[in-house]
């Protein structure tokens, strides 16, 4: 090949790569200054999440069960709605003029009454279900990998807690809100951004990934278009690189 080919296909290649990352910026929709209701905001991945959708000038409103114990955790930056994700009527109230609910609630060990049941499932229905009564133009749940796995060994640790995710799942896509479904592999608290993130479908298992991260990938659900009623996993994978939204949530097959 001659020099002059050679360049040519050079410049072509690269002209090719940066129309693939354009093409992949140009079709993120932005929802700036729209409302989100954050669910679980207190929680590891919620304060990600608040952060996150701050930084990028989302209005965050908390959903949150003790505002005196959430305010010193989230600031004065968000509005606070107090309430239960087990008691509907707290609900309501809190997704008046919301366009987007983010959802990573999840039951607690030490409490009996607030078990996978009441929470995973109960919780996650009573969101959808306010959340269709108010128009929201999306729902993204955080849910969990292996949770179509019934003999996996969390269910017989813990209340049958991945059943009862997966029927909070289906409450979900059910609720005829238009859904992102989240399948995270284990949490850990590292940076953002250390690797890269992978998308998997089938419920795939065995990966982690960072809360940072996960919260990344809910936020950039509600700019997608092609998020919309997809199942997925996310892991970190084992290099690090840029997360090319478009072309990852592009890459799904819809539920
Ligand atoms: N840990 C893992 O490795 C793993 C793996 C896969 C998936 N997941 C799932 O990922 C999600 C996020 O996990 P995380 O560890 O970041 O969460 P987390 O720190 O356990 O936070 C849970 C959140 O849910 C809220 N919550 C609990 N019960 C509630 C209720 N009855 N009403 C309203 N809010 C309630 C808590 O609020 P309070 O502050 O009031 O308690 C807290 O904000 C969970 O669904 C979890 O099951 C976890």
């Amino acid at each position: 090949m001659s020099i002059f080919m050679r360049s040519l296909s050079m410049t072509f290649g690269f002209c090719a790569m940066l129309l693939v990352v354009a093409v992949s910026s140009c079709s993120m929709t932005s929802g700036k200054g729209q409302t989100v209701l954050v669910a679980g905001a207190t929680g590891g991945t919620g304060r990600a999440l608040v952060r996150d959708l701050q930084s990028q000038g989302y209005t965050v409103r908390a959903f949150v069960r003790d505002k005196s114990k959430a305010r010193p955790v989230l600031g004065d930056e968000v509005s606070y709605v107090t309430g239960d994700v087990r008691e509907i009527d707290t609900i309501y109230p809190a997704m008046q003029d919301v366009a987007y609910v983010i959802s990573a609630i999840g039951s607690t060990r030490s409490d009996p009454t607030n078990n996978p049941e009441a929470v995973d499932f109960g919780g996650v229905k009573n969101l959808a279900d306010a959340a269709a009564a108010a128009g929201v133009r999306q729902f993204v749940l955080v849910s969990s990998s292996g949770v179509t796995d019934k003999d996996h060994f969390l269910n017989k640790q813990f209340d049958n807690i991945l059943n009862w995710k997966f029927k909070g799942e289906q409450a979900l896509r059910m609720s005829g809100v238009p859904y992102t479904i989240v399948r995270p592999g284990g949490l850990v608290n590292t940076p953002p951004g250390e690797f890269a993130v992978i998308f998997a479908q089938g419920d795939t298992t065995g990966g982690r990934i960072s809360r940072e991260d996960l919260a990344s990938v809910c936020v950039a659900a509600l700019q997608v278009p092609d998020a919309i009623n997809k199942t997925f996993e996310v892991f970190n994978g084992e290099t690090s690189g840029e997360n090319h939204w478009n072309v990852l949530f592009a890459s799904l097959v819809a539920d």
